[in-house]
């Protein structure tokens, strides 16, 4: 079978995917499967690369390398076929055949269904989520919404799109005091890798953590923390019959998991987590419950808080969970017994069911 490997893309967590795109090449089957590594430049420029993730001039993380020839991918009634384009007299030269695309992109355009809304209209299988529960999924006000429509234990939140911000912030700010509880976690609402994020003490730091969260997306999520919750994850795999893992824990090396404490330094992930077999069931139960809220494929990671009164909170599901060497998701596999290598071969099967 031929894996048209995704990675890279558009979304700010570009470096992330890269190196979840490492970790991934260097686990796949090459007896059963061939690889087409294909890389997304910052700008969207979709080039073929010779499956070596390389650490960008300068930085301390990958990127794709503007370097490679431009591909595309043709939809046909036999399949798709991947063709490389060539630029000088706009002649294509078909690469050859596709039979499942593997996207390792995270946040928007390539975790949010539109990626794999191209993936389906050319007639390409791919791993995991499908359009709606991938844009569901990527949206913390739409997955939200999943939640609490199924019931689901959440802590308190607000959306405020950038325009009702802009018009009154005073108004805006007595308005979420009647809501919430400080601290505040104010989020773009479709960002993962924690980019974005900032921590609210008072009403004197919301302009500023309203203003990063914007620089992301139209809509801001505005949620009330808690005084230090655990942070306990599970990874779920299947389509119609889920497998879950056992929990595991974060333990952040600062004040929150952050971008640097989540790829930049070592945050303790202590696998498996130690909670008590009751609190482990219903991690097990909700976790299926997030899954199937959003219609959910393949595979997903759902997170918890667990606060200090004991209360169990779904906190987000991610339908393309990191896959880099520091990630929870393929190490609460392992600690399960599927190795990576077993990881990425069931990924692939649960595509192509
Ligand atoms: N968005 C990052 C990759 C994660 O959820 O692991
Ligand atoms: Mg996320």
């Amino acid at each position: 079978k031929r894996v048209l490997l995704l990675f890279g893309g558009r979304s700010s967590e570009h470096e992330v995917s890269c190196l979840s795109a490492r970790s991934v090449l260097a686990a796949v089957d090459r007896e059963r499967y061939e690889i087409v590594p294909v890389g997304i430049t910052r700008d969207g420029r979709w080039t073929l690369t010779d499956g070596v993730v390389q650490p960008a001039a300068g930085r301390a993380l990958p990127e794709v390398a503007d370097a490679g020839p431009t591909v595309a991918l043709v939809g046909g009634a036999d399949g798709a076929r991947l063709v490389e384009v060539d630029e000088r007299d706009d002649t294509a030269r078909v690469l050859g055949r596709i039979d499942v695309a593997f996207p390792v992109l995270h946040g928007p355009w390539g975790e949010d269904g539109t990626v794999q809304g191209l993936l389906a209209t050319v007639g390409v299988p791919y791993v995991g989520a499908d359009v709606t529960a991938s844009s569901i999924g990527v949206d913390k006000g739409a997955m939200k919404a999943a939640f609490a429509a199924r019931g689901l234990p959440q802590g308190p939140y607000v959306s405020v799109h950038r325009r009702r911000w802009s018009a009154d912030p005073q108004l805006v700010a007595a308005s979420l005091e009647d809501q919430l509880a400080y601290p505040w976690f104010v989020k773009p609402a479709r960002q993962g890798s924690s980019i974005g994020i900032g921590r609210v003490a008072d009403r004197d730091g919301l302009a500023a953590a309203f203003e990063e969260a914007y620089r992301y997306d139209d809509v801001a999520i505005v949620e009330q923390g808690f005084a230090a919750p655990r942070e306990l994850e599970v990874g779920v795999l299947g389509n119609e019959e889920l497998a879950v893992t056992a929990p595991g824990e974060i333990r952040p090396s600062h004040e929150f998991y952050d971008f640097e404490a989540k790829y930049l330094d070592e945050s303790e992930l202590v696998v498996p987590a130690e909670v008590p077999a009751d609190v482990a069931e219903r991690i097990d139960h909700l976790a299926r419950e997030a899954y199937r809220a959003i219609g959910c494929a393949g595979m997903a990671r759902v997170d918890f808080f667990l606060t200090d009164a004991g209360e169990l909170l779904v906190n987000e599901i991610n339908t393309i969970p990191g896959f880099t060497p520091n990630s929870m998701f393929p190490r609460l596999w392992d600690a399960q017994d599927l190795a990576y290598p077993q990881l990425v071969d069931r990924l692939l099967d649960l595509a192509l069911e």
